[in-house]
């Protein structure tokens, strides 16, 4: 693979550190690195392949035509004031926010989905919210061959889904709860510790949360599915990394356990861990730090025979955001989309 100039914005948070650690054990060609972030964490050093880098502030100037990819994982206002400005130097854009996801030009990717989606893009590639990736990972070998119809999903989030000042939140309520005292972080819509909170972002009209209107959107993207009914309900636990779900599915025709277990074993990037005699299923803590959709609890549904439900657990750092974001980088550079020089 080509060596690349890559620029990270939000070099200095969760996905963005996790980002480099993988870039690092994926063995992906680096030229150069800059990492960019706000005021708060410029002059900070962060060491890459024995390099001590100095993050930098962002701002519009820190584009330049050598980047090769730019990398935009900050915030949807900083993924729509600068992915333009680095769309326009040349550069192979990935943005992990939701600032692009809906938009028609630009291509929403799962490379073990839909990774000729990248061939049309135009500079800026998206990438999944973190509750997405792991659900239409598991949902696309059945949808394959016996198309989605309607999924029901519930959602158990960990903080880091939040970024990183969400982990120091529920480790700071945590200490204080279990000292009696209730001091709210400020970084969840309510008190996390020892709480379960069934509303991540704002609330639109019709009752549902960004979130969960996130969830359906890009499925339907994602899987070049529109008409699939979709109904979410997002919740935050007070974990630290890996979200689980739960998933109910119907599909054009009628699907029993074991074949949409057979189905979900052959899917890249997804383990499937269930057993009921031996009591074998996923938990958040064997997901964190790892890459795969890990799988479990996969059942024929009781109400309505011929649907099945699941049970998922995914690291959101991982799989939901920066090891997607470096799969995108290989695939894009073998299949020669990404300019250099
Ligand atoms: N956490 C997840 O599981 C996950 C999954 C999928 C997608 N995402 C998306 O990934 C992005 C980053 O999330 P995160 O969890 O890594 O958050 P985080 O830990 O809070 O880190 C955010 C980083 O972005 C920087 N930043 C924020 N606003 C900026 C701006 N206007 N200009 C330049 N830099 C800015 C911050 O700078 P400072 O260091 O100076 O504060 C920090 O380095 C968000 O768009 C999020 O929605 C996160």
């Amino acid at each position: 693979m080509d060596a690349y100039n890559i620029t990270v914005v939000g070099g200095a948070g969760i996905v963005g550190r996790e980002f480099l650690k993988l870039l690092d054990s994926r063995g992906v060609p680096v030229k150069r690195l800059r990492l960019l972030a706000t005021a708060r964490s410029a002059g900070k050093t962060i060491d890459f392949r024995g390099q001590r880098i100095t993050v930098e502030e962002t701002s519009p100037a820190s584009f330049t035509a050598d980047d090769h990819v730019v990398f935009l994982s900050a915030s949807g206002a900083a993924s729509k004031e600068y992915a333009p400005i680095a769309q326009s130097n040349g550069s192979f854009v990935i943005d992990d926010s939701s600032a692009y996801r809906m938009d028609p030009a630009v291509p929403l990717v799962i490379p073990e989905i839909n990774a000729d989606d990248l061939e049309w893009h135009r500079g800026i590639v998206s990438q999944p919210n973190c509750t997405t990736t792991p659900m239409v990972l598991a949902l696309n070998p059945i949808h394959r061959v016996n198309p989605l119809k309607r999924v029901i999903v519930s959602t158990y989030q960990a903080v880091a889904g939040a970024g990183a000042a969400a982990v120091e939140g529920l480790a700071a309520e945590s200490r204080a709860a279990l000292e009696g005292r209730h001091e709210p972080s400020g970084t969840q819509k309510r008190e996390i510790a020892f709480n379960a909170v069934p509303q991540i972002d704002f609330f639109s009209d019709d009752g549902y949360t960004r979130e969960e209107i996130k969830m359906a959107n890009e499925t339907r993207k994602i899987l070049h599915a529109p008409s699939v009914a979709i109904s979410a309900t997002c919740v935050r636990i007070p974990t630290f990394f890996g979200h689980a779900m739960t998933v109910w599915a119907e599909f054009e025709r009628p699907i029993d356990a074991v074949e949409a277990r057979r189905l979900i074993a052959s899917a890249p990037g997804v383990k499937v861990v269930d057993d009921p005699a031996t009591e074998q299923y996923p938990t958040p803590m064997d997901a964190a730090g790892t890459d795969d959709t890990l799988v479990g609890r996969i059942r024929g549904d009781s109400s309505l025979p011929g649907a099945i439900v699941f049970w998922t657990v995914t690291d959101s750092i991982r799989k939901g955001a920066a090891t997607n974001v470096v799969q995108i980088i290989e695939e894009a550079g073998r299949r020669g989309l990404i300019r250099r020089g």
